[in-house]
This record gives C-alpha cells, structure tokens and sequence, in this order.
C-alpha cells in the first residue's frame, strides 16, 4: 500500500469513528481500527461490498440510514451476563432496595431505569432479585424501564431467551429451574412473571429522552466508558435531573464519579452509589 493510500484509509477510518461519537457517543481512537475487520467484515461482505473499507467509503457519501446504523450497532459493545459483578447485586438487596422501600412505604411506587440495558440480563437480573427478596412489593406500581440504543439486542431483551451458556453465566441451577422455561432447542424463555415486569424501548442516551419519570434506581453500567469526558459529563448531568431526590445511581464496577458536583457518593463496603449532590450555588 502506498502511503497515500495509507493516508486515505486513515482518513475513511477516521471520519467513520466520528459519524459513530456524533451519532452514538462511543468514542474510538484511531488505535481501536483492529476492531473493523471483526465487528464490520461479515456486515459489509453481506451487503456486497469486499471488506469494511468499501463499505465505510460508501456510508461516508450518504446521509445516515439504516446502513449506518446497522454499522454503528456492528461497533458498540453488548458484553453482559446475569448479575454481573454480584458484589453490586447484594448490595442492592441488602442495602439499596430496603432504604428505597422504606422511603416509599406510603406511595407504594417505585421507578427504574436500567439505561444500557444490552440484551435485557442486567434489567432481569434486578427483577429476579426483587422477586425473590421484595415479593411484597410485586403488586406496587413497578415502573421498570430498560432502554439501550441498540435495536438488535431490544429484540433479544423483548423475547427473554437465552442460550444455556449465557444462563449458566451468573445464575444458580435453582434460579434456571424457578424463572426459566427449557425450550427444544435447549435455550431458555424468562418466565413472564418476571418479563412483565419490564418494558424496554429504544432510548439513545445522547439524544432525546423519552419522557420519563423522576427514578429511585438507575443502573447505568459499562455503557459511559465508551463515551469521551465531555459526553459522559453531559449525560450524567441530564441523569441527575431524572433522579429523584432519594434516587441512588449505580455505575460500572470500573467507572466513578468522584469529584462530579451533580452527585455525592454513597459507600457500601468497597462500592459507591451515588445519590443527587447539593449544587454549589445554593
Ligand atoms: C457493554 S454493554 C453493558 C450492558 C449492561 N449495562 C451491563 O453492564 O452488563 C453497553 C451497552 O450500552 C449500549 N449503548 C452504547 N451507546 C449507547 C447510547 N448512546 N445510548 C444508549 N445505549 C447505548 C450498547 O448498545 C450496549 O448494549
């Protein structure tokens, strides 16, 4: 390859990962090019093109479409399991939820927003968990939204199948056999009474929010990492507004908060949730 044929590969692999932080926030560094040829290569080939490189040429000439978007959904990352990380899960059980409950005893209300959802593992993980620990509070008026931005794992989070693999991946054999129903195949259908727990729609986080109610419980994890600073200082600024004032925020076990005057930090053992700060103009 000549170097101005390098220089224009460059080019198209640069001006793509900017369609995609305009459009969706991921935020890549031209380093990250090694992801195309795996997460782009069947999606281009299977348009006709030879590789991803035609493929992104012919997105960068036209106005964004469902092309793209099948692209930009090719780059995000869905990794997810079932109570993934634990540590937080039981620290919601035993802490978290019961300082919620005690706070809306009288309303009998309680509102949930599990913001990059993926493939609906994390919102159900919570569900299964308050089925299990709170089943008193299953005829309250459970406003659980689980949104992401990714049209293709809604679908997969809508119908609550999973393969044995990815219901061994952070459930018990009981949990399986309580919530699950084994289909032919040999995966697995979530049992409705936990499905109808949740209802997920598409909400992209650095676009317009659908309207939404003020929250007690937002799990936003793994999904802000992949955001620049300023992005993610955005977003989270607009999620201290959709929290209520008792509202607890939970991030991803590799991401903090410290030092953002939206939000205080409260300490679980070696883990944080964050609740809306005092602005410093009051
Ligand atoms: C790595 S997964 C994390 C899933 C889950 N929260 C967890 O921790 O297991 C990141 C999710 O964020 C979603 N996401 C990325 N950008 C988004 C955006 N702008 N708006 C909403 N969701 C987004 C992706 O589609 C993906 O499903």
């Amino acid at each position: 390859m000549t170097s101005s044929q390098s220089a224009n590969r460059l080019g198209t692999i640069a001006a793509f990962f900017r369609l995609l932080e305009e459009n969706v926030g991921i935020s890549l560094e031209i380093s990250k090019e090694y992801l195309l040829s795996s997460r782009l290569d069947s999606l281009a080939r299977d348009k006709g093109f030879s590789g991803y490189l035609p493929f992104l040429e012919s997105l960068l000439v036209s106005p964004v479409d469902h092309d793209h978007w099948q692209a930009f959904e090719a780059m995000t990352t869905i990794e997810t399991m079932f109570f993934r990380d634990r540590f937080p899960f039981e620290i919601l059980r035993d802490s978290v939820i019961p300082e919620i409950l005690e706070k809306k005893l009288s309303s009998k209300e309680l509102n949930i927003w599990c913001a990059a959802a993926s493939s609906g593992q994390e919102p159900y993980s919570l569900a299964i968990l308050l089925k299990e620990s709170f089943p008193h509070i299953l005829d309250w008026k459970i406003n659980f939204f689980a949104t992401d931005v990714c049209d293709q794992v809604l679908g997969r989070a809508e119908n609550a199948i999973y393969s044995d693999m990815e219901v061994r991946r952070g459930l018990s054999d009981e949990q399986i056999a309580r919530h699950f129903t084994s289909l032919p195949d040999g995966s697995y259908q979530l049992n409705s009474d936990i499905k109808r727990l949740i209802k997920f729609s598409k909400l992209n986080l650095i676009k317009e929010w659908l309207p939404m109610p003020k929250f007690d419980l937002v799990l936003i994890r793994n999904a802000l990492i992949y955001f620049n600073k300023d992005m993610k200082d955005v977003v989270l600024k607009r999620m201290s507004l959709q929290l209520s004032d008792d509202g607890f925020l939970l991030l991803g076990a590799s991401e903090s908060l410290l030092f953002n005057p939206d939000y205080i930090a409260k300490q679980y053992a070696n883990l944080r949730f964050y609740k809306k700060g005092i602005p410093w103009n009051n």
